[in-house]
């Protein structure tokens, strides 16, 4: 029997480095790509210590991390543990991940929040975080994951503190679940398009782990029927930054002037394989 299965899931690979970090220090586990899974109707674990890793997405849970861990079978799970990787907000991830696994008589054992380069260029000051500041950042996310580390392997109880988390109630808890709930409606329909600069590649195609783009007559087509996850890596890999988000009435999208992100050890093939299965 596997006894720590740690499923993760990776847009521009902060998340996944930090699962092959973690897979690193903990005995006997393995690193399963949530999205390798994510069409089955019930997903079976066999970890007795059970590990979700993943970025925050509009404060709160990736939609694909939440459907999977809405599908999981959990019975084999004497301890879960939940790591977020973010740029800085608050978030509401771990209380939503609670309501999922109260349902089945489970709960959060431990979880915790790791500060990282942000992916998400939309906005006017949006700046791409320097190689100063990702070496910072490294070295505070090995810090803390060598305590991390100790908590699981131990496996104690620890929650981080409350002041990290938007109160479940409050107006903006209730607005962000609503935001969500509609990006998960909407599925990004008319949310990105490849200007002048794109030269058939495919990459972003290769790179997206919903399906959504498909190439057609050598340009990328994000399919209305196909729901996205959001995770931006058609965005942030593609070696032209031709890949644009459409500015919005309520939203101006500075995406044409902005740099790209991606994870400096993690590459698009690397991101590419959490369609195919566990490592
Ligand atoms: C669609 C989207 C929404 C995001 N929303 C937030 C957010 O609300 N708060 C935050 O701190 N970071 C946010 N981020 C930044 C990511 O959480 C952060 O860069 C993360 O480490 C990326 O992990 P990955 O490389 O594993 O995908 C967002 C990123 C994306 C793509
Ligand atoms: S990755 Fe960029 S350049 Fe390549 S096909 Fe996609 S949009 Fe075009
Ligand atoms: S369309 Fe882009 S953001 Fe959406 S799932 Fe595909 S790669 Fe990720």
């Amino acid at each position: 029997m596997t006894e720590v299965e740690i499923y993760y899931f990776s847009g521009t690979g902060n998340s996944l480095y930090v699962a092959k970090e973690l897979q690193k220090r903990i005995p006997k586990a393995d690193l399963i790509p949530v999205v390798s899974l994510l069409n089955k109707d019930v997903i079976e674990t066999s970890g007795e210590t059970v590990g979700f890793v993943f970025p925050i997405h509009f404060m709160t849970v990736p939609i694909p991390v939440k459907r999977f861990i809405k599908k999981l079978d959990l019975k084999s799970a004497r301890y879960i543990f939940a790591v977020a990787t973010r740029t800085g907000t608050q978030h509401i991830a771990f209380i939503e991940i609670e309501k999922i696994l109260k349902k089945r008589g489970k709960s959060l054992n431990s979880s915790f929040t790791l500060n990282m380069g942000c992916n998400d260029p939309r906005d006017k000051d949006y700046h791409p975080v320097t190689k100063g500041e990702i070496a910072e950042l490294e070295s505070e996310v090995q810090k803390r994951l060598d305590s991390i580390k100790k908590i699981i392997i131990n496996q104690e109880n620890s929650r981080e503190k409350d002041s990290e988390f938007i109160p479940a109630s409050s107006g903006l808890g209730r607005l962000v679940r609503l935001g969500m709930a509609y990006a998960e409606h909407n599925g990004a329909k008319n949310y990105f398009y490849a200007d002048s600069r794109c030269m058939g590649c495919g990459k972003c195609e290769k790179v997206c782990l919903s399906g959504k783009i498909k190439m057609i007559d050598n340009k990328p087509v994000w399919q209305e029927s196909v729901k996205c996850y959001f995770c931006y890596a058609c965005l942030n890999y593609c070696p032209a930054k031709a890949v644009q988000i459409k500015s919005k009435l309520y939203m101006k999208s500075h995406t044409e002037e902005n740099e790209r992100y991606s994870h400096p050890y993690a590459t698009a093939d690397e991101i590419a394989e959490q369609k195919s299965g566990r490592k």
